[in-house]
């Protein structure tokens, strides 16, 4: 296995999951408490992941000494590469030089990272993102590959088995990043390159059996893919003892709350409380229009309706969901350290500080795609496992401002045509996520000689392969403007349509 130790960077669960796609078990150890994992994992290999921090500052995070005496391989990138030379000697400085984004590098030396793949004088494509720079080396390093802004673009001691890297071989910018990694893991840590999601899935089960014991669980179903293959898993491991609760928030698309309960109940036969709370949550939100007040209202009365439910079942001491690692890193930061907050995922930062039951989050670990790999492992139905993402919090955080049932009902509407339409055109597997928003803006129109005053719908769809960045859908004129014609003309309340033409980042998908 290989250990990744993780100084705080957004990113860091990519490169799990790159080493993941390579066929290798990882485990991720926040920085100040990787020596620990270290001793009981026993890795083949070290990697260092990124961070926001500084290595110029005195506090800023450091590597365990242990992870330079074990003489293990290791592997550093960006702020992992600074710390790195500055604990071997090297010396690290503030640069105005900062790079973010796109660079080409040139492979001026070999390497065991670049085996089967670059070659002296080349040019390659990678993704840099920093600010400060290694000014000298730590001794018995070399630079294997630069670029202009930085001249320690690679830089490597091949004797040692150690490797720095100033950019990020694990985002999808960086195209030969994946294969760079599985270089390192499998040809210098010598990993067999043998795990599979099967195996994903065997390791899970026993996990889930070994903690919950003969615990009760109660997990929440939201409609979604991510907590139906929660569900499903958790149902593997723990057979009866688990109850799926699917609360209808009365924030759902249309048809949502049909589809989940049959699936359940009908092809899986696992037992299904189904409850209507769709009046509490509606009225928990009148008059509360702050993104970040209506995620909290919401994961807390999640909450509530879960526990009430387990008390009916004479007590549970678990609560299962579907919390996805893009949840936990936009919420909270992964290492309880320095990742900065992007929005409360309701799964996670919406749950109140007080909760009696303990937390099942088995997905945890993976991104979108991999959960679906896992679906698919599971037995779910292709039409249900490919289904667009769908936010816990519904619709609450596609009606920007006060979320009244009325605006729910015109917002089904639109969401029902403009999905149809994407559906007859074919185009609903290219498309990461497709929704219609409710602005509360409201407009001037003119329809069949008459004044219109009414509100604006924004439709979103975007391209993406893990939910962390994502490019918009290049829809077409001609579809757009039979979206938009139908919209107008079939959904009372609506009277103009525009489509958001924002990427993420800086957009976020959803727009709260
Ligand atoms: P953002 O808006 O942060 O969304 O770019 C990334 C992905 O996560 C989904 N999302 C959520 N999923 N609970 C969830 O289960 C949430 O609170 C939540 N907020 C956003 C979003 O739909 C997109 O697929």
């Amino acid at each position: 296995s290989i250990l990744i130790v993780d100084f705080g960077s957004q990113v860091t669960q990519l490169i799990a999951r790159r080493i993941r796609e390579a066929g290798v078990y990882s485990e991720i150890a926040p920085f100040n408490s990787a020596e620990e994992a270290f001793n009981r994992l026993q890795p083949k290999g070290i990697i260092f992941s990124g961070g926001p921090a500084s290595v110029t500052e005195a506090e800023s995070p450091r590597a365990p000494q242990v992870m330079f005496d074990s003489g293990l391989p290791l592997l550093a990138i960006c702020y992992g590469q600074q710390t790195l030379h500055q604990q071997l000697g090297g010396k690290v400085v503030t640069s105005d030089q900062k790079e973010f984004g796109r660079a080409f590098i040139e492979i001026v030396s070999p390497s065991a990272l670049f085996d089967g793949l670059w070659h002296i004088g080349e040019k390659h494509q990678v993704w840099m993102s920093h600010g400060d720079r290694v000014e000298s080396l730590a001794p018995g390093f070399e630079i294997v590959a630069r670029s202009e802004g930085a001249p320690f673009a690679i830089a490597t001691n091949e004797e040692a088995k150690r490797y720095s890297l100033m950019f990020h071989p694990e985002v999808v910018h960086t195209p030969d990043g994946g294969k760079l990694l599985s270089n390192f893991v499998r040809h210098v840590c010598g990993c067999a390159g043998d795990w599979t999601m099967a195996s994903f899935r065997d390791a899970k089960i026993a996990d889930i059996r070994e903690q919950v014991g003969s615990g009760r669980v109660i997990c929440g179903l939201s409609g979604g893919v991510d907590s139906a293959v929660a569900a499903v898993l958790i149902h593997e491991a723990i057979g009866e003892q688990l109850t799926c609760v699917f609360v209808d928030h009365g924030l759902m698309r249309a048809g949502e709350a049909e589809q989940v309960v049959s699936l359940f109940r009908n092809s899986y036969n696992i037992p299904l409380v189904h409850v209507d709370a769709s009046r509490d949550f509606l009225a928990g939100l009148d008059g509360v229009s702050d993104p970040e007040k209506k995620r909290k209202f919401i994961g807390a009365e999640f909450i509530n309706v879960f526990e009430a439910e387990a008390k009916k079942i004479g007590g549970a001491d678990f609560l299962a969901q579907g919390t996805l690692y893009p949840d936990v890193i936009e919420s909270v930061s992964f290492t309880g350290g320095p990742s900065v907050t992007i929005k409360s995922h309701h799964n996670v930062g919406g749950l109140p500080e007080r909760m009696n039951m303990k937390l099942v989050e088995p997905l945890r670990e993976l991104f979108k795609d991999e959960v679906r790999e896992l679906g698919r492992e599971l037995g779910l139905p292709d039409a249900f496992v490919g289904r667009h993402p769908f936010p816990g919090p519904g619709l609450a955080i596609r009606i920007p401002g006060e979320v009244t049932k009325a605006k729910c009902d015109i917002l089904r509407k639109a969401d029902t045509i403009y999905l149809e339409e994407i559906r007859n055109a074919g185009l609903y597997d290219a498309i990461w996520q497709a929704f219609a928003v409710l602005l509360p803006v409201r407009t001037v129109g003119v329809m069949g000689d008459f004044r219109t005053y009414d509100y604006v719908c924004a439709l979103r769809a975007v391209t993406s392969v893990d939910g962390m960045t994502a490019d918009i859908y290049p829809f077409d004129a001609a579809f757009l403007s039979r979206v938009a014609t139908r919209i107008v003309n079939e959904v009372q309340g609506i009277n103009r349509v525009v489509y958001d033409y924002t990427s993420k980042p800086p957009g976020t998908i959803e727009w709260e």
